[in-house]
């Protein structure tokens, strides 16, 4: 298969990518570097990538490439380009997840349009989509009820990948990843800060009173299921996640057993846009693709720290014991 990777310098991008390189694919990876976090950061995320004769790299956003010519020959498309983060999508920097998350999607599509070979779109969303809710676990049938400005911009992309699909069939499948976490997770994200700043005996800071939940859900699980979709009907959204939910201050006291220190916490005012708990329903996954999440927390943990302090060792950043 030739595969196109959007966002493919980012956190998860770069994983699905190399595992798409390692099963014998080719891949044209697109990625414009947002600057939400440092382009190092993503540099670093495609060099095993850049030593593959599989791998072609097209750095520009997909909002204004000629992707007509670009999808010559593509049979998948990955679509994981966007501007993610919850609490950071109030304000002037809405513009930038309209223009990410809605705008460069709808071209996609459109590009998508014409390829009559296309075996499958599919789309990176999020759990946020769901807002906050009492009733748990939530199922793809639920009536989605964004908390936050980034959830309106994943759902609107959800609702243009269905209505290319119902109109021009374009053969999308959408799914809802549930807070990803693993090597070269995004730096702005809880576990990633949490553990750099436990290591180096700084403080956390605590958004709430830590009891919220998250069905956190380790990368190489989301990798698996992007490979799925391929088999699944087009048309269709699966929940995506560990359905295994846990506390945030569970989570942390992990983070310390794994790093061998105590978390210096200072709770703060529970953040605008965030919500209480997340717990995804993956039956319809299971059933109809085959999805089984694999790697438990501690599993997943213990090669996020393994990988995190390693690379700022790296990086000069070092960690004192
Ligand atoms: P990431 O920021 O590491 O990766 C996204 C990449 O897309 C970045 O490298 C960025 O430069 C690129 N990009 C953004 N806009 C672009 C554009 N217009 N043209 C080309 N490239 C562009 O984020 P991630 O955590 O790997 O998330 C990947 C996708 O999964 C996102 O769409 C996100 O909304 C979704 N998602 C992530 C999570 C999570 O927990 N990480 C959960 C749910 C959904
Ligand atoms: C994550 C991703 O960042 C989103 O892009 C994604 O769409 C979303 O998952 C999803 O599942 O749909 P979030 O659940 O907020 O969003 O992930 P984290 O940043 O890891 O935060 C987890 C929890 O820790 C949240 O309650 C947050 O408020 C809290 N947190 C985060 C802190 O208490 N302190 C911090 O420094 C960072």
């Amino acid at each position: 298969m030739l595969a196109l990777v959007t966002g493919a310098a980012g956190f998860i991008g770069s994983h699905l990518s190399e595992k798409l390189v390692e099963q014998g694919h080719d891949v044209i990876g697109i990625d414009s570097f947002t600057s939400y976090y440092p382009r190092e950061r993503k540099l670093a995320n495609l060099c095993s990538l850049r030593k593959s004769g599989r791998f072609t790299f097209i750095e520009g956003d997909i909002a204004s490439l000629n992707l007509r010519r670009l999808m010559e020959g593509v049979d998948g498309v990955f679509h994981l380009a966007g501007q993610p983060g919850v609490r950071s999508s109030w304000g002037a920097g809405f513009s930038e997840y309209v223009h990410d998350n809605i705008i460069a999607t709808q071209r996609l599509l459109e590009a998508s349009r014409e390829r009559d070979i296309l075996s499958r779109f599919v789309y990176a969303s999020s759990s946020s989509v769901y807002g906050d809710s009492e009733e748990l676990p939530l199922m793809e049938q639920r009536i989605p009820r964004p908390n936050s400005p980034y959830g309106i911009t994943k759902l609107a992309a959800e609702h243009l990948c269905q209505v290319y699909f119902r109109n021009f069939e374009v053969p999308t499948v959408v799914l809802r990843y549930f807070t990803v976490y693993g090597p070269r997770q995004r730096p702005d994200m809880a576990f990633n800060r949490f553990i750099t700043r436990i290591s180096k005996g700084l403080q956390i800071d605590i958004y709430g009173n830590g009891e919220q939940s998250r069905d956190f859900t380790f990368c190489d699980d989301i990798v698996s299921a992007n490979l799925l979709a391929l088999r699944a009907t087009p048309g269709n959204i699966f929940n995506v996640g560990a359905s295994k939910p846990i506390k945030l201050s569970d989570a942390v006291e992990l983070i310390e057993r794994l790093v061998g220190k105590k978390a210096k916490i200072a709770y703060r005012p529970g953040a605008a846009g965030d919500v209480k708990n997340t717990y995804g329903d993956i039956s319809k996954a299971r059933r109809e693709i085959g999805y089984s999440p694999r790697v438990t927390l501690q599993k997943g943990l213990e090669s996020q720290v393994g990988w995190q302090l390693e690379s700022e060792l790296e990086s000069g950043v070092a960690v004192k014991a």
